[in-house]
């Protein structure tokens, strides 16, 4: 990347470093179907139109009672947008399509075992299942208004169910990503108060039948060691009618809902009229701490941006099929597979398993039989599809008129494969870059209206204004090429409302580094923070370089460096750990984990081994480190600062360049020689 000079973001800190790309055009017959083909909604969505252009998505919905302000900026950085507005986002999901789409399709849920039939979800089935659950979670357990309910769910459609008659109650759902620990499921948790926890018993992944209901009898013990009662826990069956955990039913607290469903069949529930700014769902994501934050979303401007993105990015259409592989548990599946999908009534496709099991053709012949019109993933995964057959997909008869890329940068040459193998030369490609915290897409072309580049996600979407910092919160020139911190000027609907219960870390976290003035009421004084370093080519595409945070992107997935440290220094022999992200070929990065001994401990294969075991089982395996190095010492400054930078040219086999400023450099060559 020759443009970018070394300014506001040291090298280290940036991820990916390739030269600029030529650029790809839709075809005639893309742009002749599209949602989108002409660029003036940029004006309709000009600086001029802010807040107002955001009712433009606001009307995709059907709002019990329409809003009285656009946007209330009264009280930065709090944004209220829609207020006044009352709407139900379980209706705006189902009961409003039922008149002309009752019999389609919403879920298609493809089982990872190719001998079990695909299930076909209809409008009218999701309206049927939303409804009894609702139903039992009002009158058998009470659960009102408010509440917070957290979910740990794998990819079956009891999952959209469950967020979606969560939703109809008002009732606040926080997933927890089914790979994460019993440990990570209850501080969330504790965090949200959850009395309620809502599981399955068992999935699919990689051939196996997993055991979940077991981590729940954790989860449940954990949180009551921080003093948290977690009073119910209600288990969805794998297999209905069928028991697929070992782990016993705990007489009081646990609840089989197909068999307590049972007593609620035909049972209806009016959606809970919700304001505008009631929140949606809480969505924890790893922070700079240990401690993960609850992103609070809220109702109505959540739900106008999803649909509005996903009708503007994904082009989504009556007649497509739309498959996004990404997980429900992280926030893709919330926006992408979820909300703005079915707000729109289109056909999803909820995949449970692992997409290269049992071979790297699966994914190819779900497109086929399915007919896949719309494809969503991961560079990730991508990768991973192409290390395990990249001739598979030219074996299967499917075709995509667009795909989409999220999560982390995608090297040009994987792009490439994407578009010309996966593709078939033909789909358009859109690199979406948002977050977590924005409920939606910030940057993509617009696939009818903007040429892709590859390695590039694209300007920003109509209605957001990036801004780019450097170190000192000085504006760079636009379009200059230059490094520095992605921000966005304005408020949007999507973005997060809060963090759970903690406005003070929402402010530092998010505004307190470039907001102009604390005690300003004008929003132009708050440029939201993204957390990411970033350039702007001279054609105004946005290109993401990485975090600047001590979040990892592992497979695009965040995870915190601080949360492996301290899972490391719960082992007692440990003194002091240390992670770094390392680049790896398939997950794009992989945390290496070093740790030093307390006084007179030894270290071992098996304490290595143990401290991996450590991490699973405090956080998951997705945080599983590559490698547990044990250390003589960390290599550090003089004011006694872990060299990172030191570590993960180790990591890497790379020089460590200047280590003259280290207060221990010859612990540099007996780390080297120790990793062999
Ligand atoms: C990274 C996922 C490059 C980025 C929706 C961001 C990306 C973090 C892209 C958010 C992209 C996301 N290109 N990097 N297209 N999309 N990222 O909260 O570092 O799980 O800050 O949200 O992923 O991850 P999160």
């Amino acid at each position: 990347m020759s443009t970018s000079k070394k300014n506001a973001v040291s090298e280290s800190e940036i991820s990916v470093h390739w030269r600029e790309e030529g650029s790809f055009i839709p075809s005639q017959a893309f742009i002749a179907q599209a949602n989108l083909r002409d660029a003036a909604i940029f004006d309709r969505f000009s600086a001029d139109h802010f807040p107002d252009c955001f009712t433009e998505y606001a009307e995709l919905l059907h709002w019990e009672r329409r809003w009285d302000q656009v946007l209330d900026t009264s009280n930065p950085p709090f944004w209220r947008w829609f207020t006044g507005g009352v709407l139900n986002a379980s209706y705006n999901c189902i009961d409003r399509h039922l008149a002309t789409l009752r019999n389609k399709a919403a879920l298609h849920f493809v089982p990872e075992d190719e001998d079990e039939p695909v299930v076909h979800l209809t409008y009218q089935d999701l309206y049927v299942r939303v409804n009894e659950l609702a139903a039992y979670l009002r009158f058998d357990l009470g659960l009102r208004k408010g509440d917070r309910v957290t979910l740990h769910l794998p990819m079956i459609p009891e999952l959209p169910i469950t967020m979606l008659a969560c939703a109809r109650l008002g009732l606040i759902h926080s997933q927890v990503f089914s790979g994460f620990s019993a440990k990570a499921v209850a501080e969330r948790a504790t965090d949200s108060q959850s009395r309620v926890l809502i599981t399955a018993d068992a999935y699919r992944r990689s051939g196996k039948l997993y055991d979940h209901k077991a981590r729940a009898d954790e989860a449940v013990e954990l949180a009551a060691q921080m003093g948290h009662l977690i009073e119910q826990v209600l288990i969805w069956q794998r297999y209905p009618g069928h028991a697929s955990s070992a782990s016993p039913m705990v007489p009081g607290r646990d609840r089989v809902l197909g068999d307590e469903l049972r007593a609620y069949r035909g049972r209806r529930v009016a959606p809970e009229p919700m304001e505008a700014t009631d929140p949606l769902f809480l969505m924890y994501t790893s922070g700079t701490t240990g401690k993960p934050k609850g992103c609070q979303h809220s109702t109505g401007g959540y739900l106008a941006y999803a649909a509005g993105t996903a009708r503007a990015v994904l082009d989504l259409q009556p007649q497509d099929v739309y498959w996004c592989m990404a997980d429900i548990g992280w926030i893709t599946g919330h926006s992408y597979i979820v909300y703005g999908p079915l707000a729109l009534g289109a056909s999803v496709v909820l995949f449970e398993g692992l997409p290269s099991h049992p071979d790297a053709g699966r994914p190819w012949r779900i497109a086929r039989d399915l007919g896949v019109s719309i494809f969503y993933t991961s560079p990730t995964a991508i990768r991973a599809l192409r290390r395990g057959g990249s001739d598979q997909p030219e074996k299967y008869d499917y075709s995509f008129k667009l795909m989409g890329t999220v999560g982390e940068p995608i090297e040009p040459e994987v792009w490439r494969w994407y578009f010309e193998t996966v593709g078939k030369g033909q789909a358009v490609i859109i690199d979406t870059w948002w977050q977590t915290e924005t409920g939606g897409v910030l940057t993509s072309t617009l696939p009818a209206i903007h040429p892709a580049k590859p390695g590039s996600t694209g300007p920003a979407l109509p209605g957001i204004y990036p801004l780019l910092l450097d170190e000192q919160g000085r504006e760079i020139p636009e379009r200059s090429g230059r490094a520095a911190n992605l921000c966005i000027r304005n408020p949007w609907p999507g973005i997060m409302q809060c963090i759970w219960n903690d406005p003070e870390r929402f402010v530092d976290t998010y505004y307190g580094r470039f907001c102009r003035d604390r005690k300003s009421t004008d929003w132009r004084d708050w440029p939201y923070m993204a957390g990411d370093a970033a350039t702007q080519d001279a054609d105004g595409y946005i290109r993401i370089l990485g975090r600047i945070d001590d979040v990892i992107n592992v497979a695009g997935h965040r995870i915190g460096s601080k949360e492996i440290e301290s899972a490391a220094l719960t082992a007692p022999e440990v003194a002091e750990a240390a992670v770094v992200a390392v680049a790896d070929p398939v997950k794009g990065r992989v945390p290496e984990l070093y740790v030093s001994l307390k006084p007179g401990e030894q270290g071992s294969a098996a304490l290595v081994a143990r401290i991996g075991q450590i991490v699973i089982h405090e956080i998951g395996k997705i945080a599983s480190p590559r490698h547990v190095w044990i250390v003589p010492d960390m290599p550090k400054t003089r004011s006694g600062k872990i060299m990172r930078r030191v570590l993960v040219a180790l990591s890497e086999g790379r020089d460590p360049g200047d280590i003259s400023t280290l207060a221990n450099a010859e612990v540099v060559e007996e780390i080297r020689k120790l990793m062999g």
